[in-house]
């Protein structure tokens, strides 16, 4: 090697190499299976996203042959004088290796001022993202290697052959898989190569771009605007391993309230209090669970956030006191676009405190939005987001029971915000083009303060834009899709994708939310998304109404079949949330998380698995009524007719319009709860299981499902073990005995078990 040898050596939990060129890296270690790498004078950088702090971790580092290597248990690094790095696995086997040739960018055959005349007819110029970039980490591409992950973004599960961007973005029209970039930033990328897992985070939040393999099958790169590079390595053992490193790295997904799993249904359009009441009382009467009601912009006055019409709305209080009779929850939307309107009280406030962003020259940044002119609170200053936080206390007070984070891209209907305008970077002055992929996550955190401060309730904020980590704040949904079957198709790979990258709680307008749904849509629909952790229909004003009574007998037997299945599962996915929150396992998963050695579900978009438990195998064609499902490697057992099927291949299955196929996976049980039109904060007084197989055991978390007394020790715990015929429930946590079931069934096949507590056990009190 003719470079010029660089130096390491080992400062605490950091490798430090220095470059003949006297530039210095560090390997920062913090664990066996996650390693960030950045230049040495970034290492105190703050981070929105991560909040793992390194831990001690034995760990060595070597010059041999002119070439550092740092190893940990589970990760090689070999860092070589000409900047290049290589990573392995445990046993030394290549997991991601720098591409050491010549980019080969796309031949688009476009001189620049054929670009011009391509817009004129409407067509979107290529912006060379990558080309603008400051820098770039290029990595050498298996021919069989596939990616997951980096959030929401359209398409496939599997990501590679196509580039994404990092730039959170408000685009109506149908997203498509050629959307590079949608409303959210989550850099972490999944590969799999030769079915060896790894992860990379790219924390760094200014605007960037992957190419997975679509410019050249011999690399993938990702490039990013401004530095400094900062990225992590993370490895383990599964796929599975990975995804929870990353979910520890940038915080898992806190436990909703209980309520929040229901059914929720919201409309962009709904016009005054007596429509809401009206909307409440038909589900009720067509016995219809549901659990919450949005109120989407048009409550407000023009507009204004933080107002209420008073002609539409004249006493909130009193319609959110009769809602709750009614057992339903009030969500409201909330923008952070403030019309720009001296005599506003909001605006004149935010003015007197200081709280909007700035244009370089110290004037407050304008632009429009719903009302009109606007200006946009600044979130990444404490100041702002207290301040905004108190101005919630409107909604609070009247039983407002979560808010709904909108257009926080944030959206601008004039034209984009210039980069140099001035925003808050923790406190310190920045600009946008740094904060603009954080401005959803820094609003959330402060939609989360407030609400946890103001109601002691685990905060339901529900946000549009996010940042990787906005996950600890709010729950996401994905936008403005479209009521088209392309759009329920791609409902899998993004939840699944969001799942993976850090947001175990996810959804989307189920039904669709822009154009006219169809009644065999919308049943699909409601059965695609039956284990949807967010599970609300929302759809656009203008659109055909997607209350589920309007589209005949039929499709409201099978949407109330499928709403009422749903309560009988919320224990099962509250028991995941409360996994998700202590382990980092997402709650829906691609098939690939589940059974990352079996290449067949590498490309499968139409299937998921909720849990370890159940797979979901939804039509999502028009017009089929039955499909081709596969089934991994071990026993499945179908949930309708309860028949054994040998997994490791692919079935025809039956799926006429009122059919999920689902299949639960011999070998687990699952919680099945008691019917309910809607959450309340009473403890069921009995639980059943269901047993899949000859033998099982499950473990059962149970609390308030609400507060957070949890964190002080106030839940109970069942261990439920079904085998040779027997079941037994022992209690392993009593920490809520107001909770304790007084009777649990278990169910196996066509036997049933009966067990009652008495003096603190649970007893057998029949056999069948
Ligand atoms: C945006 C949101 C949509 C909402 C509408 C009006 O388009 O994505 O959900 O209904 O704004 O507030």
């Amino acid at each position: 090697m003719s470079e010029k040898p660089l130096a390491a050596l080992k400062n605490q939990n950091v490798a430090e190499i220095t470059f003949a060129d006297h530039t210095r890296l560090a390997l920062q270690v913090f664990s066996d299976t996650i390693i960030r790498v950045c230049p040495i004078d970034a290492l105190a950088n703050p981070s929105y996203a991560v909040v793992a702090k390194p831990q001690p971790t034995h760990f060595t580092v070597q010059v041999e042959a002119g070439v550092a290597a740092i190893s940990t248990a589970a990760l090689h690094v070999k860092v070589y004088p000409d900047h290049h790095m290589d990573v392995y696995d445990q046993n030394d086997r290549p997991l991601i290796m720098d591409y050491r040739g010549q980019r080969q960018p796309l031949n688009r055959d476009l001189a620049a001022d054929e670009t011009s005349l391509l817009e004129e007819e409407g067509h979107a110029g290529h912006e060379a993202v990558n080309a603008a970039a400051a820098l770039t980490l290029i990595k050498q591409l298996d021919p069989d290697e596939v990616f997951y992950g980096l959030g929401d973004k359209t398409g496939f599960m599997n990501k590679r052959g196509y580039e994404y961007e990092n730039w959170n973005t408000d685009d109506p029209a149908p997203q498509m898989e050629n959307f590079t970039r949608l409303y959210k930033s989550i850099p972490v990328l999944y590969g799999l190569r030769q079915g060896r897992p790894y992860g990379l985070f790219f924390d760094n939040p200014y605007r960037s771009h992957v190419d997975l393999g679509k410019e050249s099958p011999d690399y993938y790169a990702y490039s990013v605007v401004h530095g400094p590079l900062n990225y992590y390595i993370i490895g383990g053992h599964r796929l599975a391993d990975v995804v929870a490193n990353y979910a520890h790295l940038t915080g898992t997904v806190p436990l909703p309230q209980r309520w929040t799993l229901g059914y929720q249904h919201s409309r962009y359009g709904y016009q005054d209090a007596p429509e809401i009441n009206q909307i409440a009382d038909d589900f009720r009467q067509h016995d219809l669970p549901c659990d919450a009601l949005y109120f989407d912009i048009d409550y407000m006055h023009g507009y204004r956030v933080f107002t209420w019409d008073s002609a539409r709305y004249p006493d909130p209080e009193m319609l959110i006191t009769q809602l709750h009779k009614k057992g339903f929850k009030a969500v409201t939307i909330i923008d952070p676009g403030v019309k720009r309107e001296p005599g506003y009280p909001i605006y004149d406030d935010g003015k007197k405190h200081q709280v909007f962003v700035k244009t370089p020259a110290g004037k407050d940044y304008v632009n429009r939005v719903w009302p009109g002119h606007t200006v946009y609170p600044d979130f990444g200053s404490t100041k702002t987001r207290q301040w905004w936080g108190q101005c919630h206390t409107a909604l609070t007070q009247i039983g407002v029971d979560g808010i709904w984070n909108d257009m926080n891209e944030p959206a601008a209907f004039d034209g984009p915000i210039p980069d140099d305008t001035v925003f808050s970077d923790n406190d310190k002055k920045s600009t946008h083009a740094k904060m603009h992929n954080l401005y959803g996550h820094n609003m959330s955190h402060a939609t989360y303060a407030a609400l946890k401060e103001q109601t002691g309730r685990r905060p339901f904020v529900i946000t549009r834009a996010a940042y990787a980590g906005t996950q600890r704040y709010a729950t996401v949904w994905t936008g403005d899709n479209h009521s088209l079957w392309a759009h329920l198709q791609m409902m899998i790979p993004q939840l699944c994708n969001l799942s993976m990258s850090g947001f175990s709680f996810a959804g989307t307008d189920l039904g669709g939310f822009g154009s006219d749904t169809t009644p065999e849509l919308l049943t699909r629909w409601i059965e695609a998304g039956l284990f949807s952790p967010l599970f609300r229909n929302h759809s656009a004003l203008g659109t055909r109404r997607q209350e589920p009574w309007l589209f005949g007998e039929s499709t409201l037997a099978i949407y109330r079949k499928y709403l009422r299945l749903r309560y009988r599962f919320i224990p099962y996915l509250y028991d995941l949330f409360a996994l998700a929150q202590s382990t980092g396992r997402p709650v829906m998963r691609p098939l690939v998380y589940g059974f990352d050695q079996d290449r067949q579900v590498y490309d499968i978009d139409d299937e998921y698995l909720i849990g370890d438990a159940l797979l979901a195998a939804p039509v999502v064609t028009k017009g089929k009524t039955s499909r081709l499902v596969y089934l991994p490697a071990g026993q499945w057992i179908d949930f309708w007719t309860g028949a054994v099927i040998a997994g490791g291949q692919e079935i025809q299955t039956a799926a006429p319009l009122d059919t999920l196929p689902l299949y639960g996976q011999a070998g687990t049980m699952i919680p099945w709860g008691p019917a309910h039109d809607f959450i309340t904060d009473e403890p069921d007084r009995a639980m059943s299981f269901k047993v899949f197989g000859d033998a099982a055991s499950y473990d059962h978390y149970q609390d308030n499902g609400y507060d957070f007394a949890y964190q002080k020790g106030e839940f109970n715990q069942y261990h439920i073990t079904f085998a040779q015929g027997k079941a037994a429930v022992t209690l392993t946590k009593a920490g809520y005995p107001a909770g304790l079931y007084s009777r649990i069934t278990v169910t196996a096949g066509d036997q049933s078990f009966a067990l009652q507590l008495e003096n603190g056990k649970y007893q057998r009190i029949d056999k069948n």
